[in-house]
């Protein structure tokens, strides 16, 4: 009997080895190699597209200058948000990985651009759901497209099969860890069957230009499962996230070979499917009558987005000897920079009180302009005085207490004015060739943050 031929596969960066070892040299992760088998054919560069396909094009080089350059072809979807994640439409040819959680709503995100395309074919492939699973999805959105067909199928050979047949004009595959070829002998999900599947994929979407949707799952680590390898070989990785305990969704780009890699989609998780949020700062602020203490608007960037997000903190005396801190959607160590400037150069004693910080609508903020208004609601709580609802915020702080400027202060300021609020705080550093008299918004620029509380209270 020939004996089989094994790897040693890191699950979690792809990298091999021929014995098994502890602690991966690639990415240093510890017990993440599994044997997989590889090779079963002799036939190694046959693949299941290749199977089913007479397409095979022989390539040759061909002059830069000679090759047409041809519109890339796009397909608008109905979904503004996902157009312009992707850069303007959906690219012919394109290889697109969705990552995100479980059940934060990939398949509803894909089946609902299925359903939407209108005028094209669309093969919505799903390894995870029977048919009749997703005809209940569909019902559920109330959407109807007469030329979205559905296949609850894992082999790649029988995929293709159908695909021959029904020549679709769009592809989604639901998800890339059920499906299997036949080539590689390793259980579906594993390292060398994804790579391989992804591979055919993408030989099918580069030989028809057909593009194709490819939806994975992530680990625990937020990353997508196994697949650095993944990454590499698609055009465009995006990755929908948010709190299972709110309603609303982000699509990120982490990479796109057609358009910007900072663009953001949100999108609101409904009863009926996903609905696109193409105003998110009017619901990222509450719209109260009375005032309360402890909130401040930040002017933040998402992308290349301007957003107001609410920034809210509760600082009450501390009942136990180790005061406490929390912080949800801001990173948690900035907030103990800020509470410390706060101490030294405001002397403001937050040592002897809780402090507990929460950014409205579950969304997690990198952008470092949120800082002042993540200070200004810290005071606002300290002093139990509420900051008018028509200031927002928006300034990095820094380890002594200096308002620093950031960038695209021009785009903040134009989104708060436009939203009606009366005055925006920015670092007077950012001053510098602004156009004061563009905006109908009042500018307060600030150097110190120990100026704020002559400003605010
Ligand atoms: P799903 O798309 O199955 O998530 P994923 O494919 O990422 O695992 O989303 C499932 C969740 O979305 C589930 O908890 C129910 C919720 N949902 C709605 O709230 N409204 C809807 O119309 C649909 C279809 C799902
Ligand atoms: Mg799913």
């Amino acid at each position: 009997m020939a004996k089989t031929k094994t790897t040693y596969f890191c699950q979690n960066c792809g990298a091999q080895a021929t014995k098994w070892i502890g602690k991966c040299p690639a990415c240093n992760e510890w017990n993440t190699y599994v044997e997989e088998v590889v090779e079963k054919s002799s036939k190694s560069d046959k693949t299941d597209w290749r199977d089913s396909s007479n397409t095979h094009k022989a390539s040759k080089p061909i002059r830069l200058s000679e090759v047409q350059a041809s519109q890339t072809e796009r397909y608008i979807t109905s979904d503004q948000e996902l157009n312009r994640v992707l850069g303007g439409g959906i690219v012919a040819g394109s290889l697109v990985l969705i990552g995100g959680e479980p059940g934060i709503g990939k398949s509803t995100l894909l089946l609902q651009v299925a359903l939407s395309l209108q005028d094209a074919k669309v093969l919505y492939v799903s390894g995870e759901e029977s048919e009749q699973q997703i005809k209940m999805r569909a019902d559920r959105l109330g959407l109807k497209n007469y030329h979205c067909y559905i296949l609850s199928e894992t082999s790649t050979k029988k995929i293709f099969q159908q695909i021959k047949n029904l020549e679709p004009h769009v592809l989604v595959v639901d998800s890339i860890q059920t499906l299997q070829s036949e080539y590689v002998e390793s259980t579906p999900g594993s390292i060398s069957q994804i790579r391989e599947c992804t591979g055919q994929l993408q030989q099918f979407a580069k030989e028809t230009n057909t593009p194709v949707f490819i939806i994975g799952h992530i680990n625990k680590d937020g990353h997508i499962a196994g697949p650095k390898v993944l990454e590499h070989i698609v055009d465009t990785v995006l990755q929908f996230e948010g709190d299972q305990h709110y309603s609303y969704r982000i699509l990120r780009t982490i990479k796109n070979r057609f358009g910007s890699a900072s663009e953001l989609g949100i999108y609101e998780m409904q009863s009926k499917g996903l609905r696109q949020v193409s105003n998110p700062s009017e619901i990222l602020l509450s719209q109260k009558e009375e005032q309360l203490s402890g909130i401040a608007v930040a002017a933040t960037l998402e992308g290349a987005r301007p957003i107001l997000i609410e920034t809210q903190a509760l600082v009450t005396p501390a009942v136990y000897g180790t005061p406490q801190r929390s912080s949800t959607g801001f990173d948690l160590r900035r907030l103990n920079m800020l509470l410390a400037v706060l101490e030294k150069r405001g002397g403001f004693k937050f040592g002897v009180k809780d402090v507990f910080l929460n950014i409205a609508g579950g969304i997690k903020v990198d952008d470092p302009a949120i800082d002042l208004a993540v200070v200004c609601a810290l005071l606002s709580s300290y002093e139990d005085t509420n900051i008018s609802s028509q200031y927002c915020f928006s300034a990095e702080v820094g380890l002594s207490g200096e308002v620093r400027a950031i960038n695209r202060i021009e785009q903040r300021i134009s989104e708060a004015s436009k939203l009606g609020f009366d005055k925006i705080f920015i670092s007077k550093y950012n001053l510098k060739g602004l156009d004061r008299s563009k905006f109908e918004i009042e500018i307060v620029a600030l150097s110190k943050v120990e100026e704020l509380y002559q400003r605010l209270f």
